[in-house]
């Protein structure tokens, strides 16, 4: 046996005990008569000590040793003397005595110290083997294994079944660039890797395989932020005979039980639900972070006639003009410069100006543009926003869509920058009645907000010739501290009501065959009504542990660049193997 423990295992009982542990030297301290060996794997630390008087050839060999050396050592347990136990540690009343020292491989000295915070992103991801073995790290794995466990656990109880879907497909419209890959069995030609499992379970319903679910890879081919990955993984669900309410029942028991069993944290159901609407209306968002107030107002009716040209043409335009109110921190003064930054930052949104309004009095501001208003307007707006002397008011006049965006943005800006936000609290919540499409202006067409075979609300269908734009979806989002965990819908089980989706989105007849006929087939073949979801397994792990950005749940992830800077993917390949793939690269 190479181990009779575990480095995270002994303690006080097994005291006078004969033990071989296996690991890395962690920490290494020559005390002269004494050494000391932190010895690490991923279940802890134990402290081995070396000692000159008791086994002088030992001590001797310990010398050589370095960090990240990996031994074995065989010892006796004993306690530590008074004065040296650490309570932190589960191992830290004992220590192990070594009566033998084997090294198994030595290590150069490792580009960065594992306890060493503030490590460069880009070293810890060439070295990530040694990144990975970081305290932290093999908390985040391990934590996403327990999360990946109790949902597997919850949807085996509710009777669900994991299946694999390929990974070698057709493209799935999911809003991104597919990646392609090459056959070379059937020249010219091309498999997609899998945007989602979406198409796939809803064959599967069609096959009568109700209940389907899957931690599955997707794989797109997007711009880069914390949180996207090129591939991520999904908890993929799909259920047949439902309505919305069925699935997001479903999904609040899993999440229930995940921050229950892996957080400790007890979470109210049902989940609120927010039209979409009302998200937009009040947060300026359509993933709307509750932890926090300064809700968008619309003050368009108090500004109506005023002097104020921007403002005035705005409304004439069939504009709004929004506003948040923003209590000021203690301490924090803004400058001319402050505003001015915010404003340029504000444009990137698409609005062009921001307007500000400093609370001296329930009746008084003070602003560049105050000379505008009369008493009766500043009264309102002061009111209307709740604002109390010493608040900040902002306000944006632009298109409907436009002015609560920007605004949403602002709001989660200035609370994230100002600290507003209280970190220890769940928000949850879900987001629904989306609209079915949205106008693509440089497309000239309507595109699907969520993906193409999401289903209309019946109530709705006359309206799909009418006014497309009016078309409600039967979609949910799951939204948790401002983040989209997850998204799902209730699918389009005609034939007929899918063609027509099609038609609205000028998926012409013959490219619809072409993309979709198997699933067109499918329809026709006796589809049962179905929905489902698929929660973003990386985020989740990542808003629970308080994780920056998914690369720190992940094991190997890639960079903003999508590349890997261990093995240095994506690189060039033979020539030999593009000839059999039939393809000529361009200089
Ligand atoms: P959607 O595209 O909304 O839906 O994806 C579901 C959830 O997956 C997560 N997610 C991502 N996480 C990390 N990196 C990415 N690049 C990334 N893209 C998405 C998000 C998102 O909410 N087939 C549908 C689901 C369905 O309709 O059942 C789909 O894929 O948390």
């Amino acid at each position: 046996m190479m181990r009779t423990a575990s480095c995270g295992q002994l303690n006080i009982r097994a005291i006078d005990r004969e033990v071989t542990l296996a690991g890395w030297v962690d920490t290494y301290r020559d005390h002269g008569e004494l050494i000391f060996v932190d010895l690490r794997d991923r279940w802890g630390v134990t402290q081995v000590v070396f000692s000159a008087s008791e086994y002088p050839e030992v001590h001797k060999q310990a010398k050589s040793l370095r960090s990240e050396y990996v031994i074995q050592i065989r010892g006796r347990v004993r306690k530590r003397p008074e004065g040296t136990i650490n309570t932190k540690l589960l191992t830290g009343e004992i220590e192990v005595l070594a009566l033998n020292l084997e090294v198994l491989n030595a290590s150069p000295t490792p580009p960065f110290e594992l306890g060493e915070t503030g490590v460069n992103e880009e070293l810890r991801l060439k070295y990530r083997f040694i990144d990975l073995r970081r305290k932290d790290m093999v908390e985040s794995l391990t934590f996403r294994y327990r999360v990946s466990k109790i949902v597997r656990d919850y949807l085996d109880h509710q009777q669900f079944l994991e299946i694999e879907t390929p990974y070698l497909t057709k493209s799935t419209p999911e809003g991104a660039r597919d990646f392609l890959v090459p056959s070379r069995l059937t020249p010219h030609t091309f498999y997609a890797l899998p945007q989602s499992p979406q198409l796939f379970k809803q064959l599967l319903m069609v096959a009568g395989y109700d209940r389907y679910y899957q931690l599955a890879r997707c794989f797109r081919d997007e711009d880069l932020r914390k949180d996207r990955q090129p591939e991520h993984t999904q908890i993929d669900m799909e259920m047949s005979f439902v309505e919305e309410e069925d699935v997001m029942n479903v999904v609040e028991g899993m999440v229930v039980e995940v921050m229950e069993k892996a957080k400790g944290i007890r979470m109210e159901r049902p989940f609120r639900r927010l039209p979409y609407e009302e998200a937009m209306e009040r947060f300026g968002s359509d993933k709307p972070d509750l932890r926090f107030g300064m809700e968008l107002c619309d003050l368009s009716q108090t500004f109506e006639g005023c002097e104020f040209k921007i403002f005035n043409s705005c409304l004439q335009a069939k504009g709004k003009i929004r506003g948040i109110c923003f209590p000021v921190p203690e301490r924090v003064v803004f400058s001319r410069k402050d505003f001015d930054d915010l404003t340029e930052w504000i444009q990137t949104f698409g609005a062009k100006g921001l307007a500000w309004l400093k609370v001296l009095a329930p009746d008084k501001v003070e602003s560049p543009i105050q000379k505008f208003f009369d008493e009766k307007t500043i009264k309102e707006v002061i009111q209307k926003l709740g604002a109390k002397a010493g608040d900040i008011l902002f306000m944006v006049a632009s298109d409907p869509k436009v002015s609560a965006v920007a605004l949403g943005a602002l709001r989660v800006h200035l609370a994230e920058k100002f600290n507003l936000i209280d970190k220890q609290r769940m928000e949850i919540l879900w987001v629904k009645d989306f609209p079915l499409l949205e106008w693509n202006e440089d497309e000239q067409r309507f595109q699907s907000l969520h993906h193409p075979f999401t289903s209309p609300k019946p109530e709705d269908l006359p309206l799909l010739d009418k006014d497309p734009g009016k078309v409600r979806a039967r979609a949910y989002d799951l939204v948790l501290n401002g983040t989209e965990i997850g998204g799902g819908s209730i699918r389009i089980h005609r034939k007929d009501i899918q063609q027509k989706v099609f038609e609205v989105l000028k998926i012409g007849e013959e490219e619809a065959q072409l993309k979709f006929g198997f699933l067109l087939k499918a329809l026709s073949y006796g589809a049962p009504p179905h929905g489902g979801i698929a929660l973003g397994l990386d985020r989740i792990i990542a808003i629970l542990l308080g994780r920056e950005s998914i690369r720190d749940v992940i094991a190997f992830p890639k960079t903003q660049k999508g590349t890997c800077l261990m093995t240095d993917a994506p690189s060039g390949v033979d020539a030999r193997q593009l000839k059999e793939l039939h393809i000529a690269l361009k200089k």
